[in-house]
């Protein structure tokens, strides 16, 4: 699938509900005067700092590829300045190794506290799955700053991942030693060194999303106005000629004490499980460190079992990666199941989008036929647990407990086991 997000009308439907507000929603170009005005919108809606002409001009290249919407007030002093932002872009998320789905991708949502509470998200966010939808993506996603939000229009949590705090003190480094070379590399090779790793790595990966353009530079910290940039340190994990694994990270002082400081992983990508023990090694032995912490781990990452004392771990886990279905049958029949299953699927969608009855039948090669289907269901979800569903992540007899779907025993019995990952889902980036 080659569409891009740029070349998309917009939104009939909001178009009229914005306008009846008096409001205009329109698309704004990636540079020139729009592009100025927009980023700042964005970055006031975060609660960041105004951003500096140069910190634009990173931007312009890194959003390079995105559908820019934005909602403006004609009765505003500035009636070319966005009251509303949204941003969407063509991506993909991994479903089983090695198959991707055709995903669109949502950030830079943001309304001015000036506007808010006027319907102008649920304007834009509407008008984007509507969107997406007619270009025929399956599905939707995004990484939530507030996980209130999205759960209305359909979204809902399909990945976790893991935020680790460790004691080195502590935790002796108990897991293999491997052989290959770890060399440290500038931080200006950063971003062109992971980006080949994570391409990689991704795409045998559930859950993950490719990187944007200027992702790395940001994990290096080569935008302008880093903070502790010159504190970022990288180093590669090589296997004869090849890189395996890529280590970022910075060192915090730990006060009074010198040989407390903080190792913080601002991204470690390992292609096998050598790399990801050497890159663990590297910052749980490191001199002069007590602590290390990393975020956006798998939940189930092995290095739980590297080390000598597991308490000396504290993990935290958290909502991260959120899914919207867009297309039923396309989203069933892209993945492949670890078990034989034969189940008609009612799926609500309160945009009705996703709508349906749907048979699946998963043969005994794991592959899955969908088609449209009458008569009465195995299986009633809303289309946000559908979505939770989708990659194994998360199990149908906990959104059925939680009265999210309604099944009887042996039908979630059979989903549970014909959905469960043979990868636990992950997703390392935010986006
Ligand atoms: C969150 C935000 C986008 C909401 O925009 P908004 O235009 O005020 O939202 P709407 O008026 O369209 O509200 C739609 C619905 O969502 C609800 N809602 C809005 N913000 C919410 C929040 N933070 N938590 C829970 N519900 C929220 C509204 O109450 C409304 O519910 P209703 O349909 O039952 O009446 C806006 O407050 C904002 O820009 N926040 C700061 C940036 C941010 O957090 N962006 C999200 C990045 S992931």
């Amino acid at each position: 699938m080659t569409v891009d997000a740029r070349d998309l009308p917009l939104d009939d439907t909001s178009t009229t509900a914005l306008a009846e507000r008096g409001l205009v929603y329109r698309r704004m170009a990636n540079d020139g005067a729009e592009f100025d005005v927009f980023l700042p919108a964005v970055a006031r809606g975060f609660l960041d700092e105004e951003p500096t002409a140069e910190q634009i001009a990173e931007s312009r290249a890194a959003l390079v590829n995105r559908r820019l919407t934005a909602v403006t007030d004609p009765h505003a002093a500035d009636p070319g300045a966005p009251v509303a932002t949204i941003d969407a872009w063509a991506s993909e998320v991994t479903v089983d190794p090695e198959r991707v789905l055709p995903m669109w991708a949502i950030s830079g949502v943001t309304v001015a506290p000036t506007h808010r509470r006027r319907g102008i998200a649920a304007a834009m966010l509407g008008g984007e799955l509507r969107t997406a939808a007619a270009a025929g993506f399956p599905l939707a996603g995004l990484t939530v700053t507030e996980a209130t939000i999205y759960g209305r229009w359909g979204f809902s949590p399909a990945v976790f991942t893991a935020d680790w705090r460790i004691d080195t003190r502590r935790a002796a480094w108990t897991g293999p030693t491997p052989t290959g070379r770890l060399e440290f590399v500038a931080r200006e090779q950063v971003p062109e060194r992971i980006a080949a790793l994570h391409e990689r790595v991704r795409r045998a990966q559930p859950g993950a999303v490719p990187a944007y353009p200027g992702q790395w530079r940001r994990v290096a910290g080569l935008r302008p106005g880093t903070e502790n940039a010159l504190r970022i340190r990288a180093v590669v994990y090589r296997d004869g000629e090849v890189d395996r694994g890529v280590l970022v990270y910075a060192l915090a002082d730990g006060g009074d004490d010198y040989t407390a400081h903080e190792l913080r992983i601002h991204a470690l990508v390992a292609d096998g499980p050598d790399a990801h023990a050497a890159l663990w090694r590297f910052a749980i032995e490191h001199d002069l460190v007590a602590t290390v912490t990393a975020s956006l781990r798998p939940v189930d990452d092995p290095v739980r079992w590297m080390i000598s004392d597991q308490r000396a771990a504290r993990v935290s886990v958290t909502d991260h990666g959120w899914l919207r279905v867009l297309d039923v049958p396309a989203v069933l029949a892209a993945r492949t199941y670890a078990r034989p299953l034969s189940v008609v699927f009612a799926v609500e969608d309160p945009l009705g989008l996703a709508t349906g009855v749907w048979r699946l039948e998963a043969g005994a090669a794991g592959a899955a036929h969908v088609a449209a289907a009458v008569g009465e269901p195995d299986v009633r979800a809303d289309v946000g647990a559908l979505s939770s569903a989708l990659l194994g992540g998360v199990r149908w007899s906990a959104l059925a407990a939680a009265g999210r779907v309604r099944a009887d025993a042996a039908v979630l019995a059979a989903l549970d086991a014909a959905f469960a990952a043979a990868v636990t889902p992950t997703l390392d980036i935010w986006y």
